[in-house]
């Protein structure tokens, strides 16, 4: 009759996960040190027009900037930013090279781990318990009980913005589990 099951440690697993995947290259701990002290990121209301957003961060907790974004990523790729919440959100580009409309909030619904994207599969796979999710975020395999959260994502003077998706989840036609 052990207790060993509650694994308090998962959500930790999770955040070292995000830590690794968004130092890309850095091997200092200058990276680290920028991401939380995350205090300037929401946006006042009134200076642009997308209530209740945060301008998209990368890993050094710079700005998202949509032209050197596209300039440096290909069709298809899903690249984590800091998004709302301070919550690790891929940022998607399409085949035309523009991102898509909504961001995907990289939390698995199961017990928080950060979910990597894998291209060869087309499919998100979260490596704590195998949970699956398509290319838009919708779970196709548990024990994940729901679709990854979205994001509004609109592009402001250059600058992409994430803002509460409180609308009906396109993938599932459902009220958002999340709003
Ligand atoms: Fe359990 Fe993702 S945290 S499958």
């Amino acid at each position: 009759m052990a207790q060993a099951s509650g694994s308090p440690d998962v959500p930790d697993m999770g955040r070292r996960q995000f830590m690794n995947l968004l130092a890309f290259g850095s091997t200092t701990g200058v990276a680290l040190g920028a991401l939380y002290p995350v205090i300037k990121y929401f946006i006042p209301p009134s200076s642009g027009g997308a209530g209740g957003g945060v301008t998209a961060k990368d890993a050094l907790g710079n700005d998202v900037k949509a032209s050197e974004f596209l300039a440096s990523h290909q069709a298809g790729d899903r690249t984590l930013s800091q998004g709302l919440k301070g919550d690790p959100t891929y940022l998607i580009v399409k085949e035309d090279k523009t991102l898509t409309d909504y961001g995907l909030n990289a939390v698995c619904t199961h017990l928080g781990c950060v979910v990597p994207w894998n291209a060869g599969k087309n499919k998100f796979i979260c490596p704590c318990h195998g949970s699956q999710y398509n290319s838009e975020g919708k779970v196709v395999r548990g024990p994940a009980p729901l679709s990854l959260a979205l994001a509004h994502l609109d592009v402001t003077d250059d600058i992409v913005v994430l803002s509460p998706w409180t609308e009906t989840d396109f993938r599932t036609g459902e009220d958002p589990w999340w709003a």
